[in-house]
Formats: C-alpha cells, sequence, structure tokens
C-alpha cells in the first residue's frame, strides 16, 4: 500500500506489548513511527521486536510536533487517558484510547467534543468486543434462535494487576487508576453486556470492598445488580483477589434457553436451547488470556480500517462514555447505598 497510516503509541507497557504493537504490526495499512514511554528501554524494547524503524520518545507532546503521526494509540495509565487524548486529536491524530476512556463523564465529554471538531476519529479500546467467542456470541444473539433476554450475569475476576504489570504501580492509586477492579475489570463486562444485547443500563445498585490488597486505596472486589430500560435483569462482577483459577465469563439466560460464554473449560460458546431441545457447542477459540504473548484481536487493524472507511469502528468514543457511566454509578450506588439511575 502506497500511503500508510502512520501511528504511534503513547506507552508502551503491557496492554502496547500484548496487543496494540503486535496488531499493527501485523496490519498491512499501518506503519508503526514512533513509541514513546517515559521508561525509554520499554520503548526501545518493542521497537526492537516489531518496528526497528520507529523513533523512540519520552516525551509524547515532542512526538506529537515532531513526527505528525496519523494516529495514536493511548495506552497509559487511566488519569492520563484524557489530557494525552485531547492533544493528540488537537495535533490531528485519530486516537484509540485504552479503557476506560476516561475518569469522569466529564472528560469523556470534552474528548468526544474534541473529536468533533477536529474532525478525528476516537475509539476506545473496549477490546472484548473483539474476542472470537464474543464476536460469535454477539452473531448467535443476533440471530434470534435464544429469544428475549431475560437475566445476564458478567464476571471478569483474576489475582491481581500485579501478576500483569509487575512495574504497574499506579493500578493501586486511586489519583491514577480512578478504580480499582472496576475500571481495571468491571468496564470490560459493563460494555460487555451493553455490546451483546444491545441493551441499555437503567437502574444500578453495587458493593464494593477491599479484602486482601494492602497499600492501595482503590476496591479489590465489586459486584453489582443491573435493571436494564426493558427490565432485563442482570449481575456484574469484577475482583482482583481470584485464587487458583481466572474468571471471565457471560451467561445470557433467555426465552428459549441459554449461552454460556467462557464458563466452561475447553468450550467458549456453548448454547442450551429449549426448542429444539440440544446442546450448540461453537467451534471458537478461547479468550486470550493475560498470559498469552500475543492477543492477536485485530484491535490495531480493525482501528486502521475505520480510520480508512473501509469499516466501522468497534467502540467510538460516545459507547465508551456509557461504559464509564455505569461504572461510576455502581461506585456512586455503592458509596450511598441506594440504587442510582442512568439517564439516556
Ligand atoms: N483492553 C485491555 O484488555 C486492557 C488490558 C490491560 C490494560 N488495559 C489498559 O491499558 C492502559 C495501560 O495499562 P498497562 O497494563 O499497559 O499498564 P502499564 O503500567 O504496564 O503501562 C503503562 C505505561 O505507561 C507509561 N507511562 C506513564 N506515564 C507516561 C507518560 N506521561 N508518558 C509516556 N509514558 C508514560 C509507563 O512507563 C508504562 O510503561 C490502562 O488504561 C489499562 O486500563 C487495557
Amino acid at each position: 500500500m502506497a500511503n500508510k497510516v502512520r501511528v504511534a503509541l503513547i506507552g508502551c507497557g503491557q496492554i502496547a506489548k500484548h496487543l496494540h504493537v503486535p496488531d499493527y504490526s501485523f496490519c498491512p495499512e499501518a506503519e508503526i513511527v514512533a513509541l514513546c514511554d517515559l521508561i525509554p528501554s520499554k520503548a526501545k524494547a518493542l521497537a526492537e521486536r516489531w518496528a526497528p524503524n520507529a523513533k523512540i520518545y519520552t516525551d509524547y507532546r515532542k512526538m506529537l510536533d515532531e513526527v505528525k503521526p496519523d494516529a495514536v494509540t493511548v495506552a497509559l495509565p487511566n488519569y492520563l487517558h484524557a489530557p494525552v487524548t485531547i492533544a493528540a486529536l488537537e495535533a490531528g491524530c485519530h486516537v484509540n484510547v485504552e479503557k476506560p476512556m476516561a475518569c469522569s463523564v466529564a472528560e469523556a465529554d470534552k474528548m468526544i467534543a474534541t473529536a468533533k471538531r477536529c474532525k478525528r476519529l476516537l475509539n476506545v479500546n473496549q477490546s472484548q468486543r473483539r474476542f472470537p467467542p464474543h464476536v460469535k456470541a454477539k452473531e448467535v444473539i443476533d440471530s434470534g434462535i435464544l429469544g428475549k433476554i431475560l437475566h445476564v450475569t458478567a464476571m471478569f475476576g483474576h489475582e491481581g494487576p500485579e501478576f500483569w504489570s509487575p512495574t504497574g504501580k499506579w493500578f493501586f492509586r486511586r489519583k491514577e487508576a480512578r478504580f480499582g477492579a472496576m475500571a481495571d475489570l468491571g468496564v470490560h463486562k459493563a460494555d460487555l453486556v451493553r455490546y451483546l444485547t444491545g441493551k441499555e443500563v437503567a437502574e444500578i445498585s453495587a458493593f464494593f470492598e477491599r479484602l486482601e490488597k494492602k497499600n492501595t486505596d482503590v476496591e479489590d472486589n465489586f459486584v453489582s445488580c443491573l435493571k436494564f430500560t426493558d427490565g432485563t435483569v442482570g449481575t456484574l462482577c469484577a475482583s482482583w483477589t481470584l485464587k487458583g483459577m481466572d474468571a471471565n465469563y457471560t451467561i445470557l439466560h433467555c426465552a428459549n434457553g441459554t449461552l454460556r460464554i467462557g464458563e466452561i473449560p475447553g468450550k467458549p460458546l456453548v448454547a442450551n436451547l429449549v426448542n429444539p431441545g440440544c446442546e450448540i457447542v461453537f467451534d471458537v477459540p478461547a479468550a486470550v488470556t493475560n498470559n498469552d504473548e500475543t492477543w492477536g484481536l485485530d484491535v490495531g487493524g480493525a482501528f486502521v480500517r475505520a480510520i480508512l472507511g473501509l469499516e466501522k469502528p468497534y467502540c467510538p468514543g460516545e459507547d465508551g462514555k456509557k461504559s464509564l457511566e455505569i461504572i461510576l454509578a455502581a461506585e456512586k450506588a455503592a458509596l450511598t447505598k441506594r440504587t442510582v439511575r442512568l439517564k439516556h
């Protein structure tokens, strides 16, 4: 391709290493032109492995100014998502920002407004939308064979971010992460249940607790009850204290059966139908785990193709904001011990 989309990474930590940089390097329409991290050795290591021609920076403003990339991925601690995204949009870049897109609705609104004003694409990397079992589940749900969705259960948990990003101390500092397990994991499932069901959350009640993690001011466990605008009910939970196994499952109980995603080891997607009575085990690859070296979700390719107008963005800024609103409402519900209504 003559004119590739020139992309840069801002933040070269774990998610850049496992997902964004490999994905961009596999994308024929993209060229990685710069890698930026406060710790230059991290950017250099990724350049050596995936993008030998990329320029290395420690200051993202300097990088934006000198390299003028067409697009950037913002893979930084959560409190930097909004300011860095806005700076990149204003520098003329399309932006794929990590989840949660921001730390407040006001920040999310500003990011969305800036993208509009600058006529740039703003996408949020709600990457669970691209997990193969979730892509297939969406197809199955949309086919209508399950009937009306009645009850949804979603859970995401592991042993904690210290086992994922050994240098990522910010995950435990409220000022930098905004939330604990809710922002890290809960927002994934908040987004996924909206995406799969096509329904919006109307009300939420929640608890969050810090049960085990020391030296932190964020929650390590979070449970919530949801009611959707059409009366469908559900639960949404996240944990950083799971032992012996991770959890990354979503179950949809529907009028004509149940769809189980990531719940049964070795069977990523299973439907148990009432009529005709049968069990369907779908032949799809399992969801990625933190232990997989390269996730291969093609998020970089999807983002670049959306920039080129070849497909729709997989999670536009407005969608990212709705998932953020759910976890903010959950926090409010937990703090006030009351059910919180979301405005639509
Ligand atoms: N979509 C997913 O599945 C997924 C998975 C994990 C993390 N994430 C998100 O990705 C983001 C990054 O998480 P991570 O696990 O890679 O964290 P990490 O701590 O491993 O990486 C963050 C990197 O940002 C760098 N950094 C910090 N401040 C900087 C600055 N001002 N300029 C340049 N670099 C700076 C750090 O040096 C570090 O290398 C978070 O928002 C997290 O929620 C998403």
